[in-house]
């Protein structure tokens, strides 16, 4: 799915469900974190105003993700908490940066990573919209499937991004995106194997 190497096991949102409120808190933190990070790639950016434009609008709309899932913390009660550890995001980062080493990756990368970050995403939500249904919560289930269009188009919007920050070399962008996806779905394997995890991306 959107060029993921790894699927997810089915038991990632039976674990979900029985976590839910931690995983929504969670989520919220993670729409809370892409917004920042787009804000921070647009604020070094400021010479590329189409791409500030870009970043700007999909902050505003992870902006209106995380206040939509805070209120639905707030309608169960569940305190938003401190942000659990991204190590899922911190390590694409990290492969990343070992993978550009001595070489230009800057700005495309981060636009990749973030595509990913996206894709990953919107096939979790998928999963635990699907889990959501079979148990009835017919309210969940219709947010987290709109949520799960909005990742898909912002992983399209951040590769066609990387094509113009890569001044339109997109069969270049894509073998890298491809690279990357190694790297993201060993990410995910590894962190499947560590217990008792309820994240999004975990
Ligand atoms: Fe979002
Ligand atoms: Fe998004």
């Amino acid at each position: 799915m959107l060029g993921l190497k790894a699927e997810t096991d089915g038991a990632w949102a039976e674990a979900a469900l029985r976590d839910l409120d931690r995983v929504l808190a969670d989520h919220a933190h993670c729409e809370m974190k892409a917004a920042s990070n787009a804000l921070s790639l647009a604020a070094r950016h400021p010479d590329r105003l189409g791409l500030v434009r870009a970043l700007t609008d999909l902050a505003r709309e992870e902006i209106d993700h995380f206040q939509r899932v805070l209120a639905t913390l707030e309608a169960r009660g569940v305190p938003l908490g401190n942000p659990p550890v991204d190590e899922y995001a911190a390590a694409l980062r990290n492969a990343a940066a070992q993978d550009a080493r001595g070489r230009k990756g800057g700005l495309v990368d981060r636009l990749l990573v973030g595509a990913l970050i996206e894709a990953r995403s919107c096939e979790r939500f998928k999963l635990l919209a699907g889990a959501l249904e079979k148990a009835g919560q017919r309210e969940l289930h219709a947010f987290y499937t709109e949520l799960l269009a909005a990742e898909a188009r912002h992983y399209r919007e951040f590769i066609d991004l990387a094509v113009d920050a890569a001044d339109g070399a997109r069969d270049e962008v894509l073998a890298r995106l491809d690279a990357l996806a190694e790297r993201e779905a060993e990410i995910v394997r590894t962190l499947a194997r560590a217990p008792e995890r309820a994240t999004i991306h975990g």
